[in-house]
């Protein structure tokens, strides 16, 4: 459990969750970390904790560079628990260190811990000198809740920026110049998907904030730390934030009797015909958090789901909750679905595509087993229509 030098003097010393698959519902299929530094000058700073259970992990790595009795201030980005939850057994090893924290997260720390801690409440602009170094402090409100920060380290051009541009990542390498590149990125946009996307707007402001600072490295709360591809980061970044959604399909249903299945087969047909790629996502295969992913930059959102007692199905009912928790705005939705007697999935879809405020194009909805002849009709309709949007 060896801390890693990231510069002189400064070092990542926090904790890997090698077996984390279910981070409230979002599929952790690599694991993650939860990232804490410690900054070694006059004053010792330690930016941010990790999750409970890997408070020991910590402490061991800080032990090695020193006595973790002598940490002077506490940087508390986010109150969040994977980077707080070892806070109150830190406090009892440095019961007079201060935590250097957001207005927002003093009161949520309170909230979370219900201790008497003395706080050092920061703002936007405020800075704090350590010795030789002086770290900054940006609020970040909703990257990722309320109370959300940044510090930034300008004598060594490093931005501990907390959740943003994480990625949920177990791994022994530390740096981006380390690791798969293209595996970073399918994790950071995953990340993005299922953690971020629903606060484009305050991204967009911490991008324009992040502009302003010379930043060599980018070190996040969770997986690898990035000091080889910042560029091509923030360029993701700009496009995810910007919700440009590509012409692209996603077709994402549950079927009882294959019925609905077809469906989705005539409707992936409609679109092959105009040549705009489509991925299909049975949704007892596929996980919603992965789907989220997909539906990151896709235009067109097809909902199918079978009627089982008077409702969706219940597979269904939980990527409509999620995904409408996460809001992606612009986007063109389609709901389908096969029934036998009632009928209403399609009819709930719609309300949920409603509620997302997608435009919808025509719903098909089918009794029993579809003929040849009915789903050659939902593959007409569907080209018409991508027709006549061509033609608006
Ligand atoms: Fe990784 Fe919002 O906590």
């Amino acid at each position: 459990m060896k801390p890693v030098e990231m510069k002189d003097g400064v070092w990542w010393v926090g904790g890997i969750d090698w077996d984390l698959r279910n981070f409230h519902g979002y599929l952790t299929q690599r694991g993650t970390t939860y990232n804490s530094f410690l900054i070694m000058d006059e004053k010792i700073v330690l930016i941010d904790n990790v999750k409970h259970y890997l408070f020991e992990e910590m402490i061991e790595r800080i032990s090695h560079i020193i006595n973790p009795a002598k940490i002077d201030y506490i940087v508390q980005n986010h109150v969040e628990m994977d980077h707080s939850g070892s806070l109150p057994e830190m406090k009892k090893i440095v019961p007079n260190a201060t935590i250097i924290t957001s207005p927002k997260g003093a009161e949520g720390l309170e909230k979370h811990y219900h201790s008497d801690w003395d706080y050092k409440v920061v703002k936007s602009g405020d800075t704090l000198n350590i010795g030789t170094r002086n770290l900054a402090f940006l609020l970040t409100p909703m990257v990722h809740w309320p109370d959300n920060m940044v510090t930034y380290c300008p004598d060594e051009k490093i931005l501990f920026s907390n959740d943003a541009f994480g990625q949920h990542i177990a791994s022994s390498e530390r740096f981006d110049d380390e690791y798969p590149f293209n595996l970073i990125m399918e994790e950071a946009r995953k990340y993005y998907a299922n953690i971020v996307l629903p606060y484009a707007g305050p991204v967009n402001k911490a991008l324009t904030a992040a502009a302003e600072l010379d930043i060599e490295m980018i070190a996040p709360s969770h997986g690898i730390l990035w000091r080889k591809h910042i560029p091509e980061l923030m360029a993701k970044y700009h496009k995810w934030a910007a919700n440009i959604a590509e012409e692209k399909a996603i077709i994402i249903y549950d079927t009882m009797w294959k019925s609905t299945e077809k469906m989705a087969y005539a409707i992936k047909s409609g679109f092959d015909e105009k040549g705009i790629p489509v991925k299909m996502c049975n949704l007892q295969a596929n996980h919603i958090s992965d789907i989220m992913t997909d539906l990151i930059d896709t235009k067109y959102i097809c909902i199918g789901s079978s009627t089982l007692n008077n409702n969706i199905l219940p597979t269904v009912a939980a990527f409509l909750t999620y995904m409408m928790g996460l809001a992606p705005k612009g986007r063109i939705g389609m709901a389908f679905g096969s029934y036998g007697w009632g009928g209403q999935s399609v009819g709930q879809i719609e309300v949920a595509l409603t509620n997302c405020g997608f435009d919808l194009m025509k719903q098909h909805r089918l009794q029993y087993v579809p003929t040849k002849e009915q789903l050659q009709h939902i593959t007409q309709s569907v080209i018409e229509e991508l027709n006549n949007q061509e033609e608006k």
